[in-house]
């Protein structure tokens, strides 16, 4: 479905991605975990071409979305919703103004129909209520699921998610995965989720990458990830007192 193959990308005169290849498949919860820096959202970027590879190529099916023209690209692009790390709202819109944009921008939806659709998105982020709040009078876990709803209204087969629970308790961390969790078993949606939170990859993921320095040192199902030999991938673990069995661990001692 999504095919990396030998990507590389220089920024600001740094490799930060540095020759990645991996395959995403229809239908699955592709986690990408990794350090702050490590190339997870610059990643994601370029499977919309919000970023072009140095080297290598970026296909979305039999689409190569690295090389393609204008109007193939925005066809490419269609099949997309994108939760980006900083929710991206426009402040001078109400959050149902924010929600029904990609709406008003690709569909001959009535006012009244995406009104409709927008109450039930907002629904299924549980902020029913805030239709007619701006972005300014939100705290940030709510602005965060305001980017959610908008990255879901058009029913997109392939969803990415930078960091979708990070700033959110973790209550609502859980209905966020949730969420991802019944958008794939339901609609069959393939997501792709960048995160911090471990065990959020772990409950939602089908497969768990991880980027360090913009290499991928580690693809594996969850219950293989927590066993990886990688010291990049046990450092990482650890950190979140993850023990090889997948569960929480002992907190480190006192000194
Ligand atoms: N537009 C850009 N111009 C220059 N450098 C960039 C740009 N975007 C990202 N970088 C650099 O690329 C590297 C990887 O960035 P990226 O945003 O992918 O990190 P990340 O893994 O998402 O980290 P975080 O967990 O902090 O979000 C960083 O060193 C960053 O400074
Ligand atoms: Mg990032």
């Amino acid at each position: 479905m999504i095919r990396f193959e030998k990507v590389s990308k220089r920024l600001s005169g740094r490799v930060v991605l540095d020759e990645i290849s991996f395959e995403i498949e229809a239908g699955e919860t592709f986690v990408i975990v990794g350090a702050s820096g490590a190339g997870k959202s610059v990643s994601l970027k370029h499977m919309v071409r919000l970023l072009t590879p140095d080297t290598g190529a970026v296909w979305v099916g039999d689409e190569c979305v690295s090389r393609a023209r204008s109007t193939r690209l925005d066809r490419i692009r269609e099949r997309f919703g994108f939760l980006f790390q900083s929710a991206a709202l426009l402040q001078w819109l109400s959050v149902g103004d924010n929600v029904g944009l990609p709406l008003r921008m690709k569909s001959g939806l009535s006012d009244t129909e995406i009104d409709e659709r927008v109450h039930e998105g907002l629904a299924m982020v549980n902020l029913e209520d805030a239709f007619t709040k701006f972005p300014g009078e939100l705290s940030g876990g709510m602005r965060k699921r305001v980017g959610l709803a908008r990255a879901i209204i058009t029913d997109p087969e392939i969803i990415l998610y930078d960091e979708p629970t990070s700033g959110l308790d973790p209550v609502t961390s859980r209905t966020i995965d949730r969420l991802i969790n019944r958008l794939r078993s339901e609609l069959g949606v393939t997501s792709v989720v960048v995160t911090h939170d471990l065990h959020s990859a772990l409950a939602i993921g089908s497969r768990i990458a991880m980027l360090h320095e913009g290499k991928m040192v580690e693809i594996a199902a969850p219950q293989m990830f927590v066993q990886s030999k990688n010291e990049f991938v046990q450092g990482f673990l650890e950190a979140q007192y993850i023990t090889t069995q997948g569960h929480w661990g002992k907190t480190p001692e006192a000194s």
